[in-house]
């Protein structure tokens, strides 16, 4: 099973072709001298079910201080555990006076602790305390300008007439004891309020979108003006946080890491091996479903040119075995899954034992938030199963392992920061999502050596393509899927043709949950056409997928 790392000189055409297009952007990571361990300066957002609440915690990340999304019915007790500076009550779907409206502590209003209600955590603040929220005339949803009627702290450097993004059909009408209006738009009169002497603050507003121009300059208000943060969230300050943390937590003992290639994982490796050296094994399991001339590219960057060890599992046949006529999608995704894991067991016993494995969470994969879809004991979110997903980090959890997890606290774009910041290259921080099973989710029907080697060829084609023209970052995946059973006539010189097609699936998106196909140049989508049918045998038609997420899914399978 164990074979030595793969060579080939094709990995060095490849390797020159992906350096030399995917193009610079400007470095985001902070380089603050000024950077500061305290940990202590962090804002928590009581989450009440609204799909912003992670971005109120990216925004203040962004300003350089630490926060975190916590379930709206966290107690005083648990919350002051965290000695926030501030406390953030977010959105959510509800009317403050539905039976079922979500609650908080009002003890949280007598902590001396700055408060920031947005939008529902406004509305709650204000009836909380003793004001009076109504269903509004008008709603107010889109762009508002914001009339600012008392400029001081909250609203310190924000514009009167600037554009704040509004979504409310309630709004706040008596306000509470103590309180005064700080702002109004021509349909909301209460906009922006505050009690200065108890500093308690709402906005009906949502400072924290991208169309609320505003916004920033009203969160570093709060943050540092009002709450007295100190910048401590750097990149910079993580990295040295965190190596203390591992060795802390590992001291002389063995890391085991599973590593894929893609960003998560590999900046885990670089950061375990910041911390420990040797003490950390990097196994990569090559299934065979990676795409053409990555397993030797992933090997021979980490073992020559960064100097990390690499364990290297040809398990490729194992694998096609396993899904040896296999084409129901679900079937194929848990076989590859449960596969995974035996080589995974397999292989760690050979190579250990190992006391830890690292893992590479993230924080949205631990965010316990409030939502319709949660579970209500224990506030984790219960998503609608549509695909069994698999991944180097989806292993189960009775493993006999003591898990590191030093990046359950980042945010991906936060990740790749601390990735760049250890001296990863562009073309693994910026690589396209990948996902866990490869191209067995890109190849409809059955799976063959021949039509892995097949879409292989097809899928270079199209990143080579995509590189070249510069669209690599601006798409958030560029891949091709081979279709089963259909063929179709061409004619290739004077001959007739009878082959079969590959789909070009290029999408836009955010974060994967949505996202829409991408409107790239006609002469792009000619030049891989013609590449493809001219270079990969046996295809002969390239078609595109036109469907947006939803109602399509970015795989297709
Ligand atoms: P779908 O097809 O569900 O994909 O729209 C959304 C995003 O997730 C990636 N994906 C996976 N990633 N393991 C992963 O690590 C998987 O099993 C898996 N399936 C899909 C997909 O590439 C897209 O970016």
């Amino acid at each position: 099973m164990v074979s030595s790392p793969p060579t080939s000189s094709n990995a060095q055409i490849l390797e020159d072709a992906l350096a030399s297009s995917i193009k610079e952007s400007p470095d985001q990571t902070s380089d603050s001298t000024t950077d500061k361990l305290n940990s202590r300066s962090m804002i928590a957002i009581l989450d009440f079910g609204s799909q912003y609440s992670e971005l109120i915690a990216r925004r203040i990340r962004e300003t350089q201080v630490y926060s975190e999304v916590l379930t709206y019915h966290t107690t005083t007790e648990d919350l002051l555990k965290l000695s926030p500076k501030g406390i953030i009550l977010s959105g959510g779907p509800n009317s403050v006076y539905d039976e079922s409206a979500p609650h908080c502590d009002p003890a949280i209003f007598e902590l001396g602790i700055p408060i920031l209600g947005v939008c529902y955590g406004m509305q709650l603040m204000a009836k909380q305390l003793g004001g009076s929220v109504e269903r509004a005339d008008r709603g107010e949803y889109g762009k508002a300008e914001l009339q600012i009627d008392d400029p001081t702290d909250l609203l310190t450097n924000v514009d009167t007439g600037v554009t704040m993004w509004m979504s409310h059909g309630d709004s706040v009408i008596d306000l509470p004891e103590g309180f005064e209006i700080l702002a109004h738009t021509a349909n909301t009169p209460c906009a922006a309020i505050a009690d200065h002497a108890r500093k308690l603050y709402g906005v009906q507003f949502h400072p924290e979108v991208v169309h609320s121009a505003g916004g920033m300059a009203m969160i570093r208000n709060f943050v540092y003006h009002i709450c007295g943060c100190e910048p401590s969230w750097t990149t910079d300050a993580f990295i040295e946080n965190s190596i203390r943390e591992i060795r802390a937590q590992v001291g002389e003992k063995s890391v085991l890491l599973a590593l894929s290639g893609g960003v998560d994982s590999s900046t885990l490796a670089f950061l375990l091996h910041r911390a420990i050296g040797d003490q950390l094994t990097c196994m990569f399991i090559d299934q065979g479903f990676m795409r053409k001339l990555e397993p030797e590219r992933l090997v021979k960057l980490f073992e020559e040119q960064f100097h990390i060890h690499v364990e290297y599992v040809n398990a490729r046949d194992r694998f096609l075995k396993q899904v040896e006529g296999i084409t129901e999608p679900e079937e194929k995704r848990k076989l590859i899954g449960y596969e995974f894991i035996k080589v995974f067991e397999e292989e760690s016993q050979r190579l250990g034992p190992f006391d830890f494995l690292a893992q590479g969470t993230l924080y949205p994969d631990v965010i316990e938030s409030a939502d319709t879809n949660a579970d209500p004991v224990t506030g984790k979110r219960v998503a609608v199963k549509i695909k069994s997903h698999h991944n180097v980090g989806g292993l189960p959890d009775n493993l006999r392992f003591t898990l590191v997890e030093p990046l359950r606290k980042l945010f991906k774009d936060e990740v790749r920061k601390v990735g760049t910041a250890l001296g990863l290259p562009e073309e693994i921080v910026k690589r396209q999502p990948f996902p866990g099973p490869g191209l067995a989710i890109r190849i409809i029907g059955e799976i063959t050596s021949d039509r892995l080697n097949t879409l292989r060829d097809a899928d270079l084609i199209v990143r080579q393509e995509i590189n070249r023209s510069g669209q690599y970052n601006k798409l958030w995946q560029a891949f091709a899927v081979l279709l089963p059973t259909v063929r179709s006539v061409g004619v290739m010189g004077d001959k007739r043709t009878y082959s079969h097609p590959v789909v070009l699936r290029l999408v836009t998106s955010e974060d994967g949950m949505t996202a829409d196909w991408a409107r790239v140049p006609y002469e792009l989508l000619e030049t891989i056409s013609n590449r493809i049918v001219n270079e990969v045998e046996g295809i002969n038609r390239v078609v595109l997928d036109i469907t947006s997420k939803p109602p399509g899914t970015i795989e297709w399978e």
